[in-house]
């Protein structure tokens, strides 16, 4: 649990203190209060104790690596650790521009697990309604993402479209936000990677996390294609196997496995289910996505190749555990 405290080289005492209040969060919750209402002591401590504790924890930031956690950061700390940012973004659920105040995701991940995150392979959100959507690290380093905790001058809130009407959403205590006013990948990619109402950030490799919605090593190359592919765009409703998102059906269950269904079939509801139902509420795979004829070649791989693994799934129990949610950002 030590292991963290020791930052690299050069960290400055204030940080230091920043990790020592880490500590005591992690390992007790009503401590967090304790602890950072005493580092924040220059500051006019008037709210009760209670009251600070309800407050960081509900506005606390959790990291985990591989399931071990490394630190819970309440949003105080953060701001006295990071320079937060106005930025401007095209905000994905309005499509408009909307500002926020943000802290920039890869400088807090590099205090937070050392720069050695770097290396990991994907990074896993949850959001406080369960829902938990992953995106590989490399897009984190190929783009500019930010935790936003404000939007200066109105409510923590997006107008959202849900259930077919508009609707206020909060999106506290942390909203992942992406620079996409001057990068087209991301614009073009929509509200993938977008997860509201954040708590937690986790560093996973699939293979560990997701290990029977994994296609076999033998598996051909473009199944394993298809798989990275299936992750970022189908995973956070679809389960294979009984792994993954709760809100689209099992796509792999004995005896219904999508994979072994007529090719142009698969790949015309893959493009755009509503060519089939009108009222279909999976979206159409994205327009803008670059090589999206191939992205849907490597889909149909990857779906092909898990045909032959389903041996434990019981679909009876994937329908008990499918409990409805709405689709969330990400
Ligand atoms: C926002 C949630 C969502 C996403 C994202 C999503 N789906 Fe779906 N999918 C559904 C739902 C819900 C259904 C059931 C039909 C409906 O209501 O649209 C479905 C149905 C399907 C079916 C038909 C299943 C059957 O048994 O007939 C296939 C195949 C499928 N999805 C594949 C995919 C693939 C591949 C991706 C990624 C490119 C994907 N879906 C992304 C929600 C989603």
């Amino acid at each position: 649990m030590a292991r963290w405290i020791r930052t690299s080289g050069g960290a400055r005492f204030a940080l230091t203190l920043l990790w020592v209040v880490a500590a005591s969060a992690t390992a007790c919750a009503e401590e967090t209060a304790v602890s950072s209402a005493s580092a924040r002591a220059g500051e006019d401590v008037a709210a009760p104790a209670t009251a600070r504790a309800e407050e960081d924890v509900a506005t606390s930031l959790r990291f985990a690596r591989h399931g071990e956690p490394v630190a819970t950061l309440p949003l105080v700390d953060l701001r006295q650790a990071f320079v937060a940012e106005t930025l401007t973004v095209h905000e994905p659920y309005e499509d408009r521009e909307v500002a926020f105040r943000a802290l920039p995701l890869a400088a807090v991940l590099d205090r937070v697990f050392t720069p050695s995150w770097r290396e990991e392979e994907e990074l896993l959100f949850t959001c406080r309604d369960g829902y938990q959507p992953t995106i590989p690290v490399q897009r984190a380093l190929d783009h500019d993402a930010w935790i936003a905790f404000a939007r200066p001058g109105a409510n923590f809130t997006i107008d959202k479209l849900e259930s077919g009407r508009r609707q206020q959403v909060s999106l506290a205590p942390f909203y992942l936000v992406w620079e996409n006013l001057e990068d087209d990948v991301v614009r073009a990619e929509g509200d993938y990677g977008w997860p509201y109402q954040l708590v937690g950030i986790d560093l996973v490799r699939a293979g560990d996390r997701f290990p029977k919605m994994t296609p076999p090593a033998s598996a051909p190359p473009l199944a394993h294609e298809g798989y990275t592919a299936f992750r970022m765009y189908c995973t956070r409703c679809h389960p294979v196997n009984g792994e993954g998102g709760s809100i689209g059906p099992e796509l792999n269950a004995p005896g219904r496995e999508v994979g072994v269904r007529d090719e142009a079939w698969l790949r015309r509801w893959i493009d755009d289910p509503s060519q089939f139902a009108p009222n279909a509420r999976m979206p159409a795979l994205d327009r803008g996505l670059p090589d999206r004829a191939q992205t849907l070649d490597a889909l149909i791989a990857y779906l092909r190749a898990m045909a032959g693994t389903n041996a434990t799934t019981d679909p009876r129990t994937e329908d008990a555990k499918g409990q409805a949610r709405t689709p969330h950002g990400g």
